[in-house]
């Protein structure tokens, strides 16, 4: 009887074992970045979201993003200083059945409609990955991008808010509403060798 229990418990480890690997831990980032902090930004929604910040070791100026999320669809992850879509600074990303990958600088035009792809493009996609389970994305971008435009928001020491959303399928055609949203402050760079310095 002890035994079959054993058994049960073992077989329940070994079937949640990888889903929880795959949204926590970083064992695909490419050499070369720090990790300077790590956040689920969805506390209230199933911690369904986790959001890695961090830096290039070499050249600190580049920042360096993770977010895994337990959808299939898209997931977009936005900067800015009030927390609704309006005058966010987003990426947006999918990657479709047969593993197309679709990463993109965007930008929040309005509170409720889809961010706009920016004109120019800021970010460096450095890994795309989904599981049955999890779709994942790490970039780069600079601190101080060169868009003077108004569509990114330059990274500075302070709190500012950080919006995430996802949907459960790959978007047909252009991207529409999400599954779930929701926004949290955080500090980017409080722990950064040069902009986290008073
Ligand atoms: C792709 C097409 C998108 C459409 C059509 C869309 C549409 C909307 C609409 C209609 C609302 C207001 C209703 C509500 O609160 O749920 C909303 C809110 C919100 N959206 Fe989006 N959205 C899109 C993408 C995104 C992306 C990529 C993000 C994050 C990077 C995002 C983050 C948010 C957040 C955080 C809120 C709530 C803001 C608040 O608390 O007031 N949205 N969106």
């Amino acid at each position: 009887m002890h035994s079959v229990k054993l058994e049960s418990i073992l077989l329940t480890v070994a079937i949640l074992a990888p889903v929880e690997i795959f949204a926590q831990s970083l064992e695909t980032v490419p050499p070369g970045f720090i990790i300077s902090g790590n956040q689920i930004i969805d506390p209230a929604k199933g911690s369904k979201v986790r959001f890695w910040w961090g830096y290039n070791e070499t050249d600190p100026s580049e920042l360096f993003f993770v977010v895994s999320a337990r959808a299939k669809g898209y997931v977009g992850i936005g900067f800015n200083n009030r927390g609704g879509m309006k005058g966010a600074d987003m990426v947006l990303g999918w990657i479709t059945s047969n593993g197309t990958v679709i990463f993109e600088d965007r930008f929040g035009n309005t509170d409720f409609s889809a961010p706009v792809v920016d004109k120019e493009q800021n970010v460096k996609l450095e890994m795309a990955k989904e599981n049955a389970t999890h779709t994942m994305f790490a970039w780069t971008r600079p601190a101080k991008t060169s868009d003077t435009s108004g569509q990114d928001l330059q990274i500075n020491n302070e709190m500012i808010e950080v919006l995430w959303a996802y949907t459960d399928e790959d978007p047909v055609g252009a991207p529409v509403m999400h599954t779930e949203r929701g926004h949290m402050q955080l500090n980017l760079v409080e722990k950064h060798p040069t902009l986290g310095k008073p």
